[in-house]
């Protein structure tokens, strides 16, 4: 049986009860949500040829300091990074470095600002210059996914009407589903409960209510599910090395249905971003 507890009276740890969140709360998390959905949409013009993903690890740590907010992987469980940058096969928590992106490159930036106490959480996929059809019909893929899981979030619902929505369109698009990785419950804490699975049956896991705050952030690879977690502890990739790619959007349950935290202001959805 799930619980579900007033976020303003539980303690600061994930208990795996479902924190219920109010209205201020709500407005905490628009904040913090805004912010990073402008420091992705900045990024845009960031991704080119030649430039090495740790410039696009400098510019969000500085926009984060500009913005008196703080990159929440930065000293994370031993992350050292102020995002994960992840490349082609890389699925996710790729670390950035100094090798310069290549034309033909897909990225994945997953940014999380913390401001006054809020996480916003998200991702985007960007093109490095020009792309092949096949990478750009992933990246459409997994935005769609993304968004045919957002459509399912309203009260009465259920976590696993969320996952079946993603899971049938993406395997319907020949595409499949990475099963190591989930969305989870976020606002004052980074990670945590409920865990949102991004494939799954209708009906099945916790029942959606009001209040609840959470990400939805499916990686689609064009191969097999299968990943691998490299030595380095975080970088994970597809096991047969295809591409894989992922959108994140930090949403709350509504009376009516759902708000998307982090919305581009700039109205980006997928590539190109102009
Ligand atoms: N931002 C990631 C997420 O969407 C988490 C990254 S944790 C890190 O949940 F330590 F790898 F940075
Ligand atoms: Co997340
Ligand atoms: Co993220």
């Amino acid at each position: 049986m799930q619980n579900y507890i007033d976020a303003g009276l539980a303690p600061m740890k994930n208990t795996g009860a479902i924190r219920l969140y109010s209205q201020t709360d709500f407005e905490g998390m628009r904040r913090a949500g805004q912010l990073t959905a402008r420091c992705l949409d900045e990024i845009s013009d960031l991704v080119r040829p030649g430039v090495p993903t740790q410039v696009i690890d400098d510019f969000v740590y500085d926009f984060a300091i500009a913005h008196d907010a703080l990159p929440a992987t930065l000293n994370y469980r031993g992350y050292t990074k102020s995002t994960c940058t992840s490349l082609n096969h890389v699925v996710c928590h790729g670390i950035p470095n100094n090798k310069p992106m290549r034309e033909g490159d897909i990225v994945n930036v997953d940014v999380t600002l913390i401001l006054d106490g809020w996480h916003g959480d998200s991702s985007r996929m960007y093109p490095v210059g020009e792309i092949k059809r096949a990478s750009e019909r992933l990246i459409e893929v997994t935005y769609e996914s993304l968004m045919r899981g957002i459509a399912e979030v309203r009260p009465g619902a259920h976590t696993g009407d969320i996952g079946a929505a993603i899971q049938e369109f993406a395997e319907g698009e020949r595409c499949s589903v990475v099963r190591d990785f989930c969305g989870h419950g976020v606002g004052q804490l980074f990670h945590d409960a409920p865990n949102i699975l991004h494939y799954g049956r209708r009906g099945e896991g916790v029942e959606l209510k009001p209040g609840m705050i959470f990400t939805i952030e499916p990686m689609i690879n064009l191969g097999r599910a299968g990943v691998k977690v490299l030595a380095d502890g975080w970088t994970a990739v597809t096991r047969d090395r295809s591409l894989s790619a992922q959108f994140e959007h930090a949403v709350g349950v509504t009376h009516t249905g759902c708000e998307i935290f982090t919305l581009s202001p700039a109205g980006y959805t997928v590539p190109p971003y102009r």
